[in-house]
């Protein structure tokens, strides 16, 4: 629909921005904190664009007062942060360790003294190497009682204080990337043990939402799906097919789940054929459908575009990891679908399509199929960002990219759609898992690259201001 007036943003609606762990915090062995699967991952030879790692990463665990001074100057509503598993529970379970509680609990403080929500996740991809070395983490039961407990730890220390919670971030791409095509740890290709492993983190995701509902009643919990809506290539009927199967591979395969504790029929039906799909003990379901969320989070980067893969058609292939535009290649499941660079749409460096308008359509389908509030967890241009004389960083192409797609939020809930919040990626510069300090998001650059000798200091980009402004007049500005 083109509309000649657009609703307003509600009220109350959380404009933040967000961040990982691992990709700022640095300390990585401090105070008592053990070591999480990356902490081990990326010193392994040929792991992550010339070797980088969140050792230091941007040193937000001792700056952060200063990270949060620059959010309440920008006037900034909400910051999702996330947890690290091990400096709570350095070896995954256990004795807790206080000096890691005190750390998030003195962050959650300085927050709210700001007036700034805190958004926490509890788990953005670190999970403690004791647990991978102990039962290979998410590939064994145990951890669901093991992330349960982590989690009812959290509720407990900040449930007062903390009402908005996300439980797994984008459980499709740790996954996915961890036994799909092994670019994260553990660095397995299996697709058997994928989907073993993602059916355990499903379980786990609902079963510390059932424990949140007793002891944080009043808050609001949901994991963050990293979605990126499909359009088939064509008109074509096979090319729509190939479309179907993309969706509900790929997406209705995670959120269905999340949302309705059931998995897609045809999708279940196809893995099933080929001896893929998870085992689902007595009682799984019952658990699966009690522990579902209150909103669908959702990161949102880009579209994907499919069509048609014959049998004996491309598998898995190349990812842009160097920001050298067009080095990515086509990828597909043979048999199901194919992905094909969309034609109409622009691309980032890093060969991601940037589409606004697909935002708009994500959250619609999200909106249609479950009927669930969305909040937006993640969206962001990750670019080259130069740094200029007198420390000025002229990010044109972030505004244009953001103001886009905060547009399309607009249109979304001039649609129907109930957004909670808008959170864009990332607040400052952060480490990118595999590609760098190159690769920027935020609006605060950080003095910070591979070679590891810059000073970190903060300077605030164009953005920054553009972001101010769209705060104060509540989104009316674009
Ligand atoms: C999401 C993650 O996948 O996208 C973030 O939740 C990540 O942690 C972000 O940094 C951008 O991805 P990348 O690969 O460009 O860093």
């Amino acid at each position: 629909m083109i509309y000649e007036k657009l609703s307003k943003f509600p009220d109350n609606f959380l404009w933040g921005s967000a961040s990982a762990a691992y990709q700022v915090e640095g300390a990585w062995d401090k105070d008592g904190k053990g070591p999480s699967v990356w902490d081990i991952y990326t010193k392994l030879p040929g792991t992550t664009y010339m070797g980088t790692n969140g050792d230091v990463a941007v040193d937000h665990y001792h700056r952060y007062k200063e990270d949060v001074a620059l959010m309440k100057e920008m006037g900034l509503k909400a910051y999702r942060f996330s947890i690290a598993w091990s400096r709570i529970y350095p070896n995954g379970k256990g004795e807790v360790n206080e000096s890691g509680l005190k750390f998030y609990d003195d962050l959650i403080n300085e927050l709210i003294a700001n007036d700034i929500v805190p958004l926490v996740t509890i788990y953005h991809w670190d999970v403690p190497q004791a647990l991978m070395d102990a039962y290979g983490a998410w590939e064994s039961r145990e951890i669901i009682d093991d992330f349960n407990e982590y989690c009812i730890t959290l509720f407990k220390a900040y449930g007062d204080r903390v009402k908005h919670w996300v439980t797994l971030n984008e459980q499709n791409v740790f996954i996915g990337l961890g036994y799909g095509t092994a670019l994260h740890p553990p660095g397995v290709k299996d697709q058997k043990r994928l989907y073993a492993a993602n059916h355990i983190a499903f379980l786990a995701n609902a079963k510390a939402i059932q424990s949140f509902r007793k002891i944080v009643p009043d808050g609001k919990i949901g994991p963050s799906f990293a979605y990126s809506p499909t359009y088939p290539a064509s008109s074509k009927p096979e090319d729509i097919l190939a479309f179907e199967n993309h969706e509900e591979l790929t997406s209705h395969w995670w959120m269905d789940v999340y949302a309705k504790g059931e998995y897609p029929k045809a999708a279940y039906k196809y893995l099933a054929s080929k001896g893929l799909a998870p085992k689902i003990k007595e009682g799984d379901i019952e658990l699966l459908k009690s522990g579902t969320p209150d909103f669908m989070g959702v990161n949102y980067y880009r579209t994907a575009t499919v069509e048609m893969n014959p049998l004996d058609g491309v598998g898995e292939a190349k990812m842009n990891t160097s920001g050298k535009k067009g080095t990515t290649q086509d990828s597909g499941i043979p048999g199901v679908f194919k992905t094909k660079r969309n034609e109409h749409l622009e691309a980032t460096n890093w060969d991601w399509e940037i589409d606004p308008e697909g935002l708009r359509i994500g959250l619609r389908r999200i909106t249609n199929r479950y009927g669930l509030p969305i909040l937006i967890t993640e969206n962001g241009l990750g670019e080259f960002d130069k740094l200029e004389e007198n420390d000025v960083v002229n990010d044109d192409y972030r505004i244009a990219y953001l103001e886009a797609h905060v547009k399309a939020c607009k249109e979304a809930i001039t649609d129907g759609v109930e957004l909670i919040g808008y959170c864009t990626w990332s607040f400052t510069d952060l480490l990118s898992w595999l590609n760098g300090y190159q690769k920027r998001y935020g609006f605060v650059y950080v003095n910070k690259d591979e070679t590891g000798d810059k000073d970190l200091r903060r300077i605030k980009k164009k953005s920054y201001y553009w972001y101010k402004e769209v705060i104060e007049t509540n989104g009316e500005n674009v």
